[in-house]
């Protein structure tokens, strides 16, 4: 169904020494997706992963992976995350200067584009971009760490980009995931039942969670909850 929220538990929240059995727990659970966050110490002040791990994850699972580069140069790596198994690319408009040409190298690569906006980024940039990617991604907390509080003043970015999505019906440009060709619009940071509900009645379609589902007893009944946290 098209309005049915996709949920794509954030891998940043999982046990690092079983990366490997993690993701097949996900897809086990229900996952739709995989979010893989990838950190450079740089664009944030935080350290995780690189394509080794991601191509340790994609070994182990068929799910989607949707790697959110919060690195500077993202343009640089492009390849490399193609090449570890990335099914979208999403890098922050506040990492890079030539983001139309970034967009265009990851469809080259046979990948879906997002662009990441920071909780304190202006939306004007915002229609610029919806018809050239695949998603939108309005993080609902600073980037960098996994376990902060749901920053509600977003939600007015969400209601934004989903009126524009409704009244141009913006299309991906490219897309892999076949439960919808319109853009994504996807919210990452404190997401739970009820920040997640909020997000997803001001608009949002795919729900990043890391801390909240993996703190859960039962993956499978928490991913189950979250897709139906919108009443
Ligand atoms: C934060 C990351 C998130 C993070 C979400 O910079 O982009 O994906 O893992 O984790 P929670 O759900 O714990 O806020
Ligand atoms: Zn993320």
């Amino acid at each position: 169904m098209k309005d049915d929220l996709l949920i794509a538990p954030s891998i940043l929240s999982a046990d690092f020494g079983k990366l490997s059995e993690e993701a097949k727990r996900l897809e086990d659970a229900g996952a739709d997706m995989i979010h893989v966050d990838i950190m450079d110490g740089h664009f944030v002040p935080n350290l995780t992963m690189g394509p080794k791990a991601v191509e340790a994850i994609n070994r182990s699972t068929d799910l989607f992976l949707d790697v959110h580069l919060m690195i500077y140069n993202p343009y640089d790596y492009i390849e490399r995350f193609v090449e570890s198994g990335a099914d979208r690319i999403t890098f922050h408009f506040e990492a890079i200067e030539n983001i139309e040409e970034t967009i265009d190298y990851i469809h080259k690569c046979g990948c879906e584009a997002g662009i990441a906006f920071r909780p304190d980024t202006t939306y004007e940039f915002i229609p610029k971009f919806l018809g050239k990617c695949d998603l939108i991604l309005l993080m609902t907390v600073q980037p960098g760490f996994g376990g902060q509080k749901f920053m509600d003043d977003v939600l007015e970015k969400v209601r934004f980009t989903k009126a524009l999505k409704d009244r141009v019906k913006v299309k991906k440009k490219f897309s892999k995931h076949h439960k919808d060709d319109l853009i994504d619009i996807q919210v990452d940071g404190g997401i739970n039942l009820e920040t997640g509900r909020l997000s997803a009645e001001a608009g949002a379609n795919v729900l990043v969670s890391g801390t909240h589902l993996f703190t859960q007893d039962d993956m499978r009944s928490a991913i189950n909850d979250l897709r139906h946290c919108k009443r």
